[in-house]
């Protein structure tokens, strides 16, 4: 055949196999490209990226209502590095599937909560932060999701019940003044491994969810209800955002755009920016735990013992609706 037509061929196969491509993706969802991404997650059939309670907000801090009963959360199992079976690359994050048996109990929690998976978001390395959530306007280099379903239920089942899911959400910030991570490193190195969409690759025991965590204070978090924050943005969570990050080296920030692509090809849009933009709190309230209690700060300003009873009557409140 003469080398044009070969090329034409080549070229209109190209054309067939990606509209075929985004054919049998029809209905998907994505972060960077306008024709898919979150301004159009509202228009998904059978979603509910429009919903009223959504996932990530920015939480203000003073905004927040102080609720003394919201003591420390209880992670059991969390230490043992066996129970990260494998790592993949969904194309939008990066995922580490759970073995069964690591356990989070916490007051407020309606119920036990059993760990599912964990997955990231992030910006464009360490320059360009991509946390989801915000505190007091200010977004963090990454952010960490730990996804637990309400007594053990299937996905499935979790996403029927209005507080089916606990999302823990812990922020990594990059600073030069990080002492190496061991555990991150390895983290990173796996990478590697993934760096296509669709890729999976086992863990080998080299780090345990309590390891990536550092020394994160399991009594310092925010609390409130809201959404997944991909499609369809089931409006079935139950969020603990932690304010306090786990410091990293920059490189450990830069190495999830710069490793990993958004596609099943090495020259595909690098996999960045994976965050869905802030939604309105609306008319939900956040809720500060015990050890988030700010001290009188002056003598001056009455002591507003008055308002303690009111205080903790309308977080009750406000916990039983
Ligand atoms: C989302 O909800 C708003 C307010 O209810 C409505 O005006 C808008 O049309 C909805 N958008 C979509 C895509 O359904
Ligand atoms: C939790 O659910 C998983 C998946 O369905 C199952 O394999 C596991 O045995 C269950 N764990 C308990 C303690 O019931
Ligand atoms: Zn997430």
């Amino acid at each position: 055949m003469n080398p044009t037509w070969v090329q034409h061929l080549l070229v209109l196969g190209t054309l067939l196999g990606a509209g075929y491509t985004s054919a049998d993706t029809a209905g998907s969802w994505c972060y960077e490209d306008p024709k898919c991404g979150p301004e159009t997650w509202a228009a998904l059939p059978q979603g509910h990226c429009n919903g009223t309670r959504k996932s990530p907000i920015n939480i203000i801090t003073p905004a927040a209502v102080h609720n003394p009963h919201l003591g420390v959360v209880s992670l059991a199992g969390y230490g043992d590095a066996g129970k990260l079976t494998s790592m993949e690359n969904k194309g939008t994050t990066v995922y580490v599937h759970l073995a069964d048996g690591l356990r989070l109990s916490a007051q407020g929690l309606p119920a036990t909560y059993t760990a599912k998976s964990f997955h990231l978001h992030w910006g464009q390395g360490a320059a360009q932060p991509g946390s989801e959530h915000l505190i007091n306007y200010k977004s963090f280099s990454m952010e960490l999701h730990i996804v637990h379903t309400k007594n053990n239920l299937s996905m499935t089942d979790a996403l029927k019940d209005p507080e089916g899911i606990a999302v823990l959400a812990f922020f990594l910030q990059a600073t030069a003044h990080a002492r190496p991570s061991h555990y991150w490193d390895s983290f990173t190195q796996h990478l590697k491994k993934v760096a296509l969409k669709g890729e999976d690759t086992d863990l080998d025991g080299s780090f345990s969810l309590r390891e990536l965590l550092g020394s994160v204070d399991l009594t310092r978090y925010y609390r409130y209800h809201g959404s997944l924050t991909t499609p369809n943005c089931d409006e079935v969570v139950v969020w603990t955002v932690f304010p306090d990050p786990i410091l990293v080296p920059p490189g450990v920030v830069s190495a999830f755009p710069s490793i990993l692509s958004s596609t099943d090809s090495d020259t595909g849009p690098r996999l960045q920016n994976n965050y869905r933009p802030l939604q309105s709190l609306g008319d939900r309230q956040v809720q500060a735990s015990a050890a988030l209690r700010v001290a009188p700060s002056s003598s001056s300003t009455p002591r507003p013992a008055a308002l303690i009873p009111m205080l903790i009557s309308t977080a009750a409140i406000a916990w039983h609706l």
